[in-house]
């Protein structure tokens, strides 16, 4: 691992524990990202070979996630891909009722909000003081419900939902289970027919060391030729050359879900991250996230701190209650530790990278401003 670690040069200089916002760069995943630009600068357009990044990257993530490349889709953002995909729904039945969670990223909870218009009935389960989520997700979920749209972990909190728990119960009602995984792939295993979720998302440059402008969605292969998205373009045709402009034939696999040109540099940005996390190995990084988590839960239950989190399952990324998150960021900003903060708490996300001397920085310098902790 510390060969690894020695390949972030961030880390030689800053304690950086803010991946739940934007993974640290790593040297093989900025060398490809010149590799693009050292291609156009000599040749100008390589289609073919960017095209084929594609396909590679969209098959090492089917292999992250336990599925076939056949049900993943590379789309420019989380956002894009979920609006394709819910552009598929039909909310003029019975069945018109979206269960969604106070857990969720803002953008999934707009997203739902704006299909109103179209029939949609939008009931947001207030998760954030629930002792058990699943019971009010139970609670929620009946025959007019269509969909249920949970985060794995909420990007506030930290919080873990159990989602083959969740799925179990979505789908004996009979309605699909839309998970948002954006802030858990990379940092534990994640493998669909596990989770049984009918819809999978994320993106790539958090956890898994990518960069902005590239994401992915799973969707079920039996789900797949029956979901139509009212967005298309030239990249979701079954035949990306077919250049027809008398009809819209959508690929019979999750490429339906895409739209236009992938942004290259970030499918080669995206597939080094990818390979850096495989090197690693998921269920070795998963411990060392598990490690420096426990570390950080323990340091703070000793000093008398508080995790919003409490006692409930978390991610990668913790939570901690203080009276100035905007001050706290800043002045640990000022020790050299990077850290983040939403909802009135400082969140902390140690990544497999990340090391032991890394939580000893952050407790030092949260030591040093305890007065706006105590
Ligand atoms: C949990 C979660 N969902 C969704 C998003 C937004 O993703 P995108 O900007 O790719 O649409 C984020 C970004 O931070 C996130 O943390």
């Amino acid at each position: 691992m510390s060969d690894i670690r020695q390949r972030f040069p961030l880390l030689q200089h800053k304690t950086y524990l803010n991946s739940c916002s934007y993974g640290a760069l790593e040297e093989g995943v900025e060398a490809s990202i010149l590799t693009y630009l050292r291609d156009r600068r000599e040749h100008g357009a390589c289609w073919e070979k960017w095209v084929a990044q594609l396909e590679i990257l969209r098959g090492k993530t089917a292999e992250l996630l336990g599925a076939d490349a056949d049900e993943i889709a590379i789309v420019p953002s989380l956002t894009a891909g979920f609006n394709a995909l819910v552009s598929c729904l039909d909310f003029s039945g019975k069945r018109n009722k979206v269960v969604a969670t106070s857990f969720d990223f803002p953008t999934t909870a707009q997203i739902w909000h704006a299909q109103k218009r179209r029939g949609a009935d939008i009931v947001m389960a207030p998760l954030d003081d629930a002792a058990d989520p699943r019971s009010v997700v139970d609670s929620l979920v009946d025959e007019r419900t269509l969909v249920v749209s949970v985060p794995w972990i909420c990007y506030r909190n930290g919080r873990r939902l159990d989602i083959a728990t969740i799925a179990k119960l979505v789908h004996s009602r009979g309605a699909l289970l839309v998970v948002d995984a954006y802030q858990g792939v990379g940092t534990m295993p994640c493998d669909v027919s596990v989770m049984q979720a009918d819809v999978l998302l994320g993106g790539y440059l958090k956890y898994l060391m990518g960069t902005a402008g590239v994401a992915y969605m799973y969707v079920k292969s039996s789900l797949v030729k029956t979901l139509e998205p009212t967005t298309s373009g030239w990249f979701a045709q079954e035949n990306v050359h077919a250049m027809a402009i008398a009809e819209n034939v959508p690929a019979a696999s999750a490429r339906r879900f895409e739209g236009g040109t992938p942004d290259v540099a970030g499918l080669y940005a995206c597939i080094a991250g990818l390979d850096v996390l495989a090197e690693m190995g998921v269920d070795a990084a998963a411990r060392q996230v598990r490690h420096l988590t426990e570390l950080i839960c323990a340091g703070v239950l000793e000093r008398g701190w508080e995790l919003a989190t409490g006692d409930h399952p978390h991610g990668a990324m913790l939570a901690l209650r203080c009276h100035d998150m905007v001050a706290l960021v800043e002045r640990l900003g000022d020790e050299g530790v990077v850290v983040s903060c939403r909802d009135g708490n400082v969140r902390i996300s140690p990544h497999f990278y990340n090391n032991e001397a890394d939580i000893t920085a952050l407790f030092k310098a949260l030591e040093k401003h305890r007065d706006l902790l105590d």
